[in-house]
């Protein structure tokens, strides 16, 4: 029994703690810390001290104080496990450090490599590793002021995430209160939040026999669990989580990863109980080997074991690429195959138009789900794998991944008249004629109307990761188009005035539609950045959305830049023949070529402009975007990197350099703008007197990556608009 969780505890005569203090506010912070003390003991260390009964009794003790004098109440009190009130959707939480993903190795080979960059980059030859169990849950970002938990939210797209802190707050191995007195006095934790796996089953079937759908796997009954707006339905849900490391702090931490999970244990956090050390990747391999035998037993799913550079120092010098740290990695557990019929080949079109095969399977149990349905990709893959219908196929599942076809099964029997695929010559959806994608092996159906890339543009546009209009699915999407209640995306924001009609939809209640109306009406103030994403321009995935956001500002802006792009949509362009918006779109930090021209594409349709002006119209108005706040001071800019450096390595140099938007070529010539210099330079050093293009040396080049411009007549990049698009290796 869990404490707390019954009002009538049988047990031992309770041993109430005595009353030693004078006032309430004395009383309340005793009974506070003796049970989470108590909790503590129960939920982490698992030695309990204090019998179920006399917990019981000092939490209704407590809970009397606070109803009685709520000015005691903290929130670092037992009782605001659960309570909070629900609230209708979840507040934006900007992590103080993006949220990263990792890295994926799937062998030792594989690791050497990811070994040996690092080794070159930060130039050492032996360097510990702490090797964790890579734990198949939800990343949340738990935040401590003065040891009291005061925020937790979820990853999200890794810079932003929702606040679940009341949800938070209901798993008992998240303390509420640290303890020790080395707690920094403000610090984030992360670590993983997970449903474990016997709980799961008894939480299915419970649900199965009350009718209720049940989960496909126990991450995905933890994500439900975690996104319930009311905590006491969060609370009813037995989640858990290991707490793994220490982004942000204003205190002093231990130097080492493995230092930090000691820190972290001692303070009150659940740590994982199974990491070690390696000083090699033979010892790395052993302790991997050790985690596949060790995962049958475990009550959570990993799917493979992390590696880090245990010491932070290193960390912090070998910084990221892209959302991945360099000094980590994911060594993954191999996928898990089986074996089943492949009923049928399926034709689903995508957004963009794309069709795209998929595999309806004799549903199999792979990876811990249950799957039926697999991808195929396009034709050329189904040729090569060489399956068809009818065929017995293996089917792989590896984590997240969608499941796959690998190819016929051994003992595969085929009947005389199974035929190979072929891609259809229309459209499933609309039978339009189909056409292959320029070079491409994608088959396009390109009906601007076609039904099915409609509803699955308007269930884009709703989905999470853009304007998050919970209750808009696709299923109801579908159901909304096939009724005519919209048509584009800015018909979304006329379903307002529709509350009656909508209410008589099947299996549409009053508070279903009230519920949808208000969600409707919170997206239009989302981030531009998330209209953006929700337009499904080609090639516009969320980080480049946010870009884009920092250069039109606004709706209105980008609504002008549309019409001047449908206004000089035909006449032609001198030059490199591209549109001076082109040219303005490169422009955009981080917006390259490609995503320009898509950008353009969309924006000079008509169209699309109805569309920007129709949500204008409709009252949808994200607050002013931030210009990108990335330093990109070196934008522009072309540096050669040669001879040695003293305190960082030539890969460091040219990393940092990137880091600022500029790029990096190994060989001088008139376009190059700085080289630096170290000892023993060699031919390059020669090539920059003779081109005249400035040298820096160490000094001077480290106070100009802090900002300094260098005491030398710079060579200015030859535009002044600059950054050429074909740069090298930036
Ligand atoms: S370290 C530095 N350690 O895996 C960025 N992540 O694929 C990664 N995960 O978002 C954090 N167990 O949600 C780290 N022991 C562990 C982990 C772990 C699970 C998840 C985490 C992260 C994802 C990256």
């Amino acid at each position: 029994m869990f404490p707390g969780a019954a009002e009538s505890a049988i047990g031992p005569e309770p041993k109430m703690i005595a009353m030693t203090s004078n006032s309430a506010a004395e009383r309340a912070a005793e009974l506070r810390d003796a049970l989470n003390r108590a909790n503590r003991l129960y939920y982490i260390d698992q030695t309990p001290e204090m019998s179920d009964a006399e917990w019981d009794a000092l939490f209704r003790e407590l809970r009397t104080l606070e109803a009685d004098h709520p000015e005691l109440l903290t929130p670092d009190s037992p009782t605001q496990r659960v309570g909070a009130p629900p609230s209708a959707r979840f507040a934006e939480v900007v992590h103080p450090s993006p949220m990263l993903s990792l890295g994926n190795v799937f062998d030792r080979e594989e690791l050497e490599a990811w070994w040996r960059r690092v080794s070159e980059y930060v130039e050492v030859d032996r360097f510990d590793m702490t090797c964790e169990l890579k734990i198949d849950g939800l990343a949340v970002a738990l935040r401590y002021e003065g040891a009291v938990l005061v925020r937790a939210a979820t990853r999200g797209d890794g810079i932003r995430g929702e606040d679940v802190t009341a949800n938070i707050r209901t798993i008992r191995t998240v303390p509420l209160r640290l303890t020790g007195d080395d707690v920094p006095a403000m610090l984030e934790v992360r670590g993983e939040v997970f449903f474990p796996i016997s709980a799961f089953e008894q939480f299915n079937a419970e649900r199965e026999t009350q009718g209720l759908p049940t989960y496909v796997n126990p991450r995905n009954s933890a994500s439900g669990a975690l996104r319930q707006l009311d905590s006491s339905e969060t609370a009813s849900r037995p989640l858990d989580a290991f707490i793994y490391s220490i982004p942000v702090s204003d205190g002093d931490i231990p130097a080492t990863q493995s230092g930090v999970l000691d820190a972290l244990k001692r303070w009150g956090f659940k740590t994982h109980p199974w990491s070690r050390v390696a000083a090699d990747l033979d010892e790395v391999s052993a302790v991997f080997e050790d985690a596949l035998t060790i995962r049958p037993e475990l009550d959570h799913g990993i799917d493979g074991v992390v590696i880090k550079v245990d010491d932070l120092g290193l960390q912090a010098r070998l910084g990221t690429v892209g959302r991945d740290p360099r000094w980590a990695t994911a060594w993954k557990f191999p996928a898990e195959q089986a074996t089943t019929r492949l009923l049928k080949i399926g034709i689903n079109v995508g957004r963009t138009g794309s069709l795209n095969p998929y595999a309806i399977l004799d549903p199999v149990f792979v990876g811990g789900v249950t799957v039926s349905q697999a991808t195929l990709h396009n034709a050329d893959v189904i040729a090569e794998k060489d399956v068809r219908e009818g065929d017995l196929v293996i089917v792989q599942r590896a984590g997240d991944v969608i499941p796959q076809v690998v190819g016929p099964a051994p003992g595969n029997k085929r009947s005389p008249d199974s035929k190979p695929f072929e891609m259809p010559g229309f459209c499933p959806a609309c039978e339009s004629e189909v056409f292959p994608d320029g070079e491409d092996v994608v088959i396009r159906c390109v009906n601007g109307r076609c039904p099915a890339q409609t509803v699955r543009l308007l269930g884009h546009f709703a989905s999470r990761g853009a304007m998050d209009i919970e209750g808009l699915g696709e299923k109801l999407v579908a159901v909304l188009y096939e009724q005519g209640f919209v048509a584009d995306v800015a018909d979304i924001f006329d379903l307002e005035g529709k509350r009656d009609e909508l209410i008589a939809l099947d299996r549409m209640g009053e508070i279903s539609v009230k519920n949808l109306l208000e969600a409707i009406k919170g997206a239009k103030t989302q981030p531009l950045a998330r209209l953006i994403t929700g337009l499904g321009i080609p090639h516009v995935g969320s980080e480049n959305a946010e870009l884009i956001a920092g250069h039109f500002r606004s709706l209105d802006g980008m609504i002008d830049a549309s019409l001047h792009a449908c206004i000089y949509r035909n006449i032609p362009v001198e030059g490199d023949g591209r549109s001076e918006l082109i040219k303005n779109l490169t422009g955009i930090e981080g917006i390259g070529p490609t995503i320009a021209e898509s950008l353009q594409d969309w924006l000079r349709l008509e169209s699309n402009l109805r569309i920007l002006r129709n949500l204008a119209a409709h009252g949808v108005e994200p607050p002013i975007a931030e210009r990108a706040t990335k330093d990109l001071r070196f934008a522009g800019l072309r540096f050669v990197v040669t001879g040695r450096l003293d305190s960082l390595s030539r890969q460091e140099a040219q990393g940092k350099i990137k880091e600022l938007g500029g790029a990096v070529s190994s060989s001088v010539s008139g376009r190059t703008n700085f080289v630096v210099v170290g000892a023993d330079p060699g031919s390059k050093y020669d090539s920059a007197v003779r081109l005249n293009v400035p040298v820096l040396d160490e000094g001077q080049f480290l106070k100009f990556l802090e900002g300094e411009e260098p005491d030398v007549a710079a060579k200015l990049p030859e535009q002044s608009e600059g950054r050429s698009v074909d740069r090298e290796e930036s």
